[in-house]
């Protein structure tokens, strides 16, 4: 009897023990803040520290003021380390991904909104508690970001163990030839893998979503290389042309990922592959599109596993800061329209003064002479 009820109460604690223990595969309770690395874009500040800006203490790691902000994991340190000048590029790219973050989404609800806090989440707030669409961009920009810089520096020749890619030599066409400084994306990609990636950790469903968006964010520059070319000979006529390949702006690459933004996948845990062991380390799942009709992501699709929060009303929990006061264009019927960027609450129209600078004319040498004019500019904002 006591045996039997020692056996059942035992079998109720499994079975509870079961329920909080089923992997994470199956259950993300983890708390996501994003990536701490983001941080290092604070640290180009210090005009006048000895590399180049960032506070970087003996060794050669970042330092910030408030000790316990540690941005990098050891292998970051590591790597950071072995290519000396790479930090420098890092806090670069960083800054220009989150520049062209709000640059894209400037006229959405959502507008990239940063924050000054000591955590992961601080630089984009807790819009990264969610594997949306939204926290899929931002994995896949600042992967972006730290490739591309990365690659540019290599070519500027401020980072020691790299240069322009060379590979490309010597005569390939009738009437041209390789030459000059090739941008060096096989650096710059194989670089960001190595850092970007090595701040991922799990074994669920949102380790493999921010693995996937990292790739797909630094594919980009590699696919956008351009063929540039010079002409050589007798006043310009060209008998001789030397080319290379050039970076694409970081712009162009910003707006492909907009657009990978909005037609982003979203992917859920496959049944594929699931009974079967896995070697170790390896993840047990595949991604799978959530409506089984739909394509398969390519590795340059955005994936997301949750959807996104509507951003109408301000909700910290879900990084949302909601639209009131937002400007809006009373005219459009798109995204940056007053109906739905005020969520149908409404406007208020108002005439506002605008200074600016106009007539500039330019006098020799050299000075541009404007003159200053107000104009009145109706403007819209959100209830
Ligand atoms: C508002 O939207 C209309 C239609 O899309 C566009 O032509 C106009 O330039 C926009 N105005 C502003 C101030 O952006």
């Amino acid at each position: 009897m006591l045996s039997k009820m020692l056996y059942a109460k035992l079998s109720s604690i499994f079975v509870l023990l079961l329920m909080c223990c089923v992997p994470q595969a199956v259950v993300t309770a983890k708390r996501h803040r994003g990536s701490k690395w983001w941080l290092i874009h604070r640290g180009v500040v210090n005009a006048g520290a000895p590399s180049n800006n960032v506070l970087v203490n003996a060794k050669g790691d970042p330092v910030f003021l408030d000790a316990r902000q540690q941005p990098f994991n050891r292998r970051q340190r590591r790597l950071v380390r072995k290519n000396a000048g790479s930090l420098v590029a890092i806090a670069k790219g960083t800054q220009r991904a989150i520049n062209e973050c709000k640059h894209q989404f400037k006229e959405r609800r959502w507008n990239c909104p940063t924050y000054d806090g000591d955590h992961g989440k601080a630089t984009f707030g807790n819009i990264l508690r969610k594997g949306c669409r939204e926290t899929a961009f931002i994995y896949a920009i600042t992967s972006a970001g730290v490739g591309h810089t990365i690659a540019r520096a290599c070519s500027e020749g401020s980072i020691q163990t790299c240069t322009c890619d060379y590979s490309k030599r010597g005569p390939s066409g009738r009437d041209w030839e390789w030459g000059g400084c090739s941008g060096n994306v096989q650096f710059g990609y194989k670089f960001s893998r190595r850092f970007v990636d090595a701040a991922e950790k799990g074994k669920d469903i949102r380790y493999k979503m921010n693995l996937h968006n990292n790739n797909a964010g630094r594919l980009h520059v590699n696919t956008e290389m351009r063929q540039e070319c010079k002409c050589h000979g007798m006043s310009g006529s060209c008998t001789v042309k030397t080319c290379w390949m050039r970076l694409p702006s970081f712009r162009e690459v910003g707006t492909l990922l907009k657009d990978r933004f909005d037609g982003a996948s979203r992917v859920t845990i496959g049944n594929r592959g699931n009974s079967n062991r896995a070697p170790r380390g390896k993840l047990k799942f595949e991604m799978e599109t959530y409506n089984k009709n739909h394509k398969p992501p390519t590795r340059r699709d955005l994936v997301y596993i949750d959807n996104s929060p509507d951003f109408c009303a301000v909700d910290p929990t879900s990084g949302s800061e909601g639209t009131l006061g937002r400007q809006c264009n009373a005219t459009s019927i798109g995204v940056d329209g007053c109906d739905l960027m005020c969520c149908g609450r409404g406007y208020r129209s108002e005439e506002r003064e605008v200074v600016e600078r106009c007539s500039c004319t330019f006098h020799w040498c050299c000075q541009v002479k404007c003159e200053i004019c107000r104009s009145k500019k109706m403007v819209h904002t959100c209830l």
